[in-house]
């Protein structure tokens, strides 16, 4: 055999193998392939329906459908978080006269003195204003005839401007609803109201006056307007009820003895 034979045999070998490989190959990945692609048992199937409509048509003869009256216990009361109950908090009595009178102030006093009460320019500030927080017959005074003039607020000096009458505007409630609100708000007095019955003694007293005061002629600083204050703005604390330590503490002992007694009775 001469050497270029040789080399071709053995090429030939070599080939040969690589069919062969190659086939294996083949026939192994055709074996993979057909492992997945099992089809599906068919009593798996019938066993799925049968468990589908068995279930199914005892979940409908069960339960209650889609009625409501049916999936409804009646006097389920769903649990609402505290502060979440959707409800707006009920307003106090103080507080709905407090908010009265903030609906005078933006549709009458708004507009000079400010939502803020700060007052602007030659309008004087309401904040903390001694006209508002001291005696509340001069504020009435000022809110039901008017002020001119010169006049002094926390230590600034005003008087270019005039304050209109309101007595032509508001009524007796109105006036007594925003004064308070001006002294709740930018004077913080709480613990009194001024009253419709307090406007209206206001309003005899000093209403028949024509032109508006000046600051002079207000009444003096504490004078207040007379009349009692209403019972909703202090409402009557119910009674603690009454707790005597040393009673307390015998009546812990007699109710002892009487227990020992009761023992007693019992053993005999
Ligand atoms: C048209 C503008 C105007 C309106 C409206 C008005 N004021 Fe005045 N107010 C003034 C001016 C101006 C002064 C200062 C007058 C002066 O310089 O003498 C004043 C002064 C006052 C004062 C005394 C000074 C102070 O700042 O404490 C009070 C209290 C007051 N006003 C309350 C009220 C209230 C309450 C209302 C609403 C009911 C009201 N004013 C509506 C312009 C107004």
């Amino acid at each position: 055999m001469s050497e270029q034979q040789e080399n071709r045999d053995y090429d030939h070998k070599q080939s040969v193998r690589d069919c062969a490989s190659i086939a294996n190959h083949q026939t192994e990945e055709n074996l993979k392939l057909q492992e997945g692609n099992e089809s599906f048992p068919v009593w798996l199937l019938i066993v799925c329906v049968v468990i589908l409509i068995v279930g199914g048509s005892y979940v409908g003869a069960n339960s209650g459908g889609f009625e409501f009256s049916n999936n409804n216990k009646s006097g389920y009361e769903p649990s609402v978080p505290a502060g979440l109950s959707g409800l707006a908090p009920e307003l106090s009595e103080l507080e709905k006269y407090v908010k009265g009178g903030e609906a005078v102030y933006r549709a009458v006093c708004n507009g000079c003195h400010q939502a803020t009460g700060a007052g602007q320019g030659q309008i004087p500030p309401l904040v903390e204003s001694e006209w508002i927080i001291n005696g509340t017959e001069r504020f009435s005074q000022i809110v039901l005839n008017g002020i001119r003039g010169p006049i002094t607020v926390k230590g600034a000096s005003y008087g270019a401007q005039e304050m209109p009458a309101q007595k032509g505007v508001l009524n007796d409630k109105q006036i007594a609803q925003v004064m308070t609100y001006v002294r709740s708000k930018f004077g913080n007095v709480s613990d009194s109201v001024v009253t419709k019955e307090m406007v209206e003694s206001a309003r005899q007293k000093f209403g028949a006056r024509p032109n508006q005061y000046t600051s002079r002629e207000l009444s003096p600083e504490d004078a207040m307007l007379p009349g009692d204050q209403p019972e909703w703005l202090a409402p009557e604390e119910p009674e603690p009820s009454p707790e005597p330590a040393p009673e307390g503490e015998s009546a812990q002992i007699n109710s002892g003895s009487r227990t020992h007694a009761s023992l007693n009775s019992k053993t005999t």
